[in-house]
């Protein structure tokens, strides 16, 4: 297990380009924390670290979001607003998960109550306005 401490939005997405830089296409990385906590920012940098430009935002409400022009693509999800797997699944995000294209960074990964075998976890945590805390529980997968 590994902790992270950030001290700024700027050190959370040096946190997530670091990982975009080391992570292979085929991966799923699960990352789950209260609003707030974190994990669209280190998505931002994740995106960056694979090599897109894309300009990166919450997917809350279009529940995906594509970015191109990395190495491979990165789908970003957020399952905040989806209660179990039969939803997600109905929202036609399955595939993204059991068999990314690329890399899949998903926020909120917890609604989907099935296991993702090989999937990388990240827990997020506010500690004061200013401050985050990302638990790696298996680092260098
Ligand atoms: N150290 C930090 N790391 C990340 N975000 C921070 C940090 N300190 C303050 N923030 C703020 O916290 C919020 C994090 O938002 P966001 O990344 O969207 O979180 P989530 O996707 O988990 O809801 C932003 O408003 C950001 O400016
Ligand atoms: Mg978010």
């Amino acid at each position: 297990m590994i902790r992270h401490v950030l001290h700024s939005v700027r050190e959370m997405e040096s946190l997530g380009e670091a990982f975009g830089q080391a992570l292979a296409p085929g991966c799923v990385v699960g990352l789950s924390g209260d609003l707030g906590s974190g994990k669209t920012a280190f998505v931002r940098g994740l995106a960056r670290g694979v090599g897109s430009g894309s300009r990166v935002h919450s997917p809350t409400f279009a529940l995906l979001h594509e970015y191109e022009g990395g190495r491979c693509p990165v789908h970003h999800l957020d399952l905040y607003r989806l209660a179990g797997a039969a939803e997600v699944r109905a929202a036609g995000l399955e595939d993204y998960l059991v068999r990314p294209r690329g890399i899949t960074a998903v926020e909120w990964v917890e609604r989907w109550e099935e296991p993702l075998p090989g999937m990388k976890r990240l827990r997020f945590r506010w500690i004061d306005d200013g401050t985050r805390e990302v638990m790696d529980d298996m680092p260098g997968a």
